[in-house]
């Protein structure tokens, strides 16, 4: 007989067609999320899980599931799951790292170009018949070249958009608790610094953890204050990582110039503060949305699936 698993959104064809090779698949829900009750009542005899980052796999859903192995996540973070309650169970996790690494990257550098140049704004301009013609102060934005970017995070994505900082002329400084090697430094072009001195001295601030007890509200009001006037604040890892009411504050005074935003404090909610602001671009969590990379991450999670359901170790096991 087959393995059971629970695919709990569609994810691309090419890899649900992978799947029903190997198991059973049933599937959640069309809608953008299934109820914890269902999801509960439809782990019961299920020997696999594949969620997305907006289900949350907590310890409720966890105790409902007997049968369960594996849970790949098709996502790189996977703060949405209590890991090591988990793990104490014997049930696998893993996540689809690698594959996003440039998406993110590029779209990060879209929100950077978005924000300091100030399009969405410069779009709306011209749909609402506001153009009259080219003015010598209309829409200025902040130059790039020779100013300096502050990446918090430098794990992969982190060092994909410093590499492509080199193309804009930027200084690039990083701060993280494992410094690069000098050789990976020099590949990079970045150079290490403490969070206070990142946050003093870049004029755009670029945020690449994880979700994890110590990055939540990493930049607290308090760390936000010590940004340099004027700088632009960019989130494409989780919105939980920012003091939202301190960053829509920081914003509407003047203090910070601009920010570019694809993940937020309580997804899919928005800060009617953020809302309310000209000076902020507001996507909505697409960072690894390419087709090749939504394909690529929905392949991996059903090949982690898969081989934990053999009993092999999955490529991306999550380490506790
Ligand atoms: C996206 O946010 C991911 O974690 O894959």
């Amino acid at each position: 007989m087959k393995p059971r698993v629970l695919v709990v959104h569609k994810i691309l064809p090419e890899a649900l067609d992978y799947l029903d090779r190997h198991a059973d698949v049933e599937i959640g829900t069309d809608a953008e999320l299934l109820p914890k009750s269902d999801l509960i009542r439809r782990l019961a005899d299920k020997d696999g899980l594949l969620p997305l980052l907006v289900d949350i796999i907590d310890r409720d859903v966890i105790d409902s599931a007997p049968h369960l192995k594996i849970i790949a996540n098709c996502a790189v973070g996977y703060n949405n799951i209590d890991v090591p309650y988990t793990r104490s169970r014997g049930i696998l996790v893993t996540n689809t790292p690698g594959v996003l690494t440039e998406a993110t990257a590029e779209l990060t550098w879209a929100l950077i170009l978005a924000a300091a140049r100030r399009i969405p704004q410069a779009d709306r301009f011209i749909r609402d018949g506001s153009f009259k013609g080219w003015a010598i102060d209309l829409f200025l934005g902040k130059g790039l070249a020779g100013k300096r970017l502050g990446l918090i995070g430098m794990g992969r994505i982190g060092r994909a958009v410093a590499l492509r900082a080199s193309a804009f002329e930027m200084d690039v400084v990083y701060t993280d608790p494992h410094p690069l090697s000098a050789d990976e430094e020099t590949a990079s072009g970045a150079s290490h610094r403490n969070l206070e001195d990142l946050l003093q001295s870049s004029d755009v601030v670029s945020l690449h953890v994880s979700l994890n007890p110590e990055t939540r509200r990493l930049l607290s009001r308090e760390k936000i204050g010590l940004m340099k006037r004027g700088a632009i604040l960019i989130n494409t890892s989780r919105g939980e990582t920012v003091d939202e009411a301190a960053l829509v504050d920081a914003l509407k005074t003047g203090h910070l110039g601009a920010a570019g935003l694809d993940v937020y404090e309580r997804e899919p909610e928005i800060n009617p503060g953020l809302f309310a602001l000209d000076n902020v671009v507001l996507l909505p969590h697409i960072g690894s949305a390419t087709y090749e990379t939504r394909l690529n991450m929905s392949l991996t999670a059903a090949r982690n699936l898969v081989q934990g359901l053999r009993g092999e170790r999955p490529d991306n096991l999550v380490e506790p």
